[in-house]
């Protein structure tokens, strides 16, 4: 898990933990290791700024899975770039090179914050890293879920999505997103597809299984 103590990321780290996949947790700060071993996973020490492609592929050798959910929105524009974009270019690529197949990458949903309440010139500065993690990601030869969530809220989980390769835009508790990457992590079926999800009303395993029985609906 890149990302791991974060506000998805720690969510979702617990939601695998529960699921029995043991589960390792990227993180930069020595006090990060605590909450990350309290949620019953294995703390590793990593950044994705500083490290090499090299070094991210000798932490992620031997997982069945990364998952993306690093962000640098909160310290501004050059993070943004260095994390959201070149970040996960190095991160999809290290999983490459350390022979890890299945990749999931946190995105962003391309409507948010459109029209009147756009936030400026910063967030089309998000939006563009974003977008180009998701291509360097595609035109990888990793089997990926690239999952696109509307404006994440801290509320408190519902249970239940609106997913699919387009859905109506909608905010979305972190709590959800974490449940729906939980669900959609490992089901057969949902390989190297970009997943848009939002708050809605069917309960978040049934529409896993809708999207694995109809992949590209
Ligand atoms: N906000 C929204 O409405 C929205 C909507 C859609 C998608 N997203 C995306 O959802 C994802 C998760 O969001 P969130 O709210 O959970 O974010 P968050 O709480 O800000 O967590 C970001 C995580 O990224 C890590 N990180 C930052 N720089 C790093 C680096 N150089 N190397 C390794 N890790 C680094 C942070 O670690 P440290 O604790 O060490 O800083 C933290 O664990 C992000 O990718 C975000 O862009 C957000």
């Amino acid at each position: 898990m890149i990302g791991a103590s974060g506000a998805v990321g720690s969510r979702l780290m617990r939601r695998l933990g529960e699921q029995g996949h043991r589960v390792s947790g990227m993180h930069r700060s020595e006090d990060d290791a605590v909450p990350i071993r309290d949620a019953g996973a294995d703390p590793v020490r990593g950044d994705l700024v500083e490290d090499s492609v090299e070094d991210l592929a000798g932490l992620m050798k031997g997982h069945d899975a990364v998952v993306f959910s690093a962000g640098g929105a909160g310290a501004g524009g050059d993070a943004v770039d260095a994390v959201d974009r070149d970040g996960a270019k190095k991160a999809v690529d290290a999983a490459s090179a350390a022979g890890v197949r299945r990749f999931a990458l946190v995105s962003v949903f391309m409507d948010a914050w459109r029209g009147d309440e756009s936030p400026g010139e910063g967030f089309e500065r998000y939006m563009a890293a974003k977008r180009a993690a998701d291509v360097h990601l595609a035109a990888s030869n990793l089997d990926y879920l690239t999952v696109r969530p509307g404006t994440l809220v801290d509320d408190a989980g519902t249970g239940f999505v609106n997913a699919g390769s387009s859905v109506g835009y909608e905010e979305i508790p972190r709590d959800d997103v974490a449940a729906f990457i939980a669900a959609a992590l490992f089901s057969p079926g949902l390989n190297r597809v970009a997943i848009e999800v939002t708050g809605g009303s069917e309960p978040t395993e049934d529409a896993v299984a809708a999207l694995q029985a109809r992949p590209y609906a």
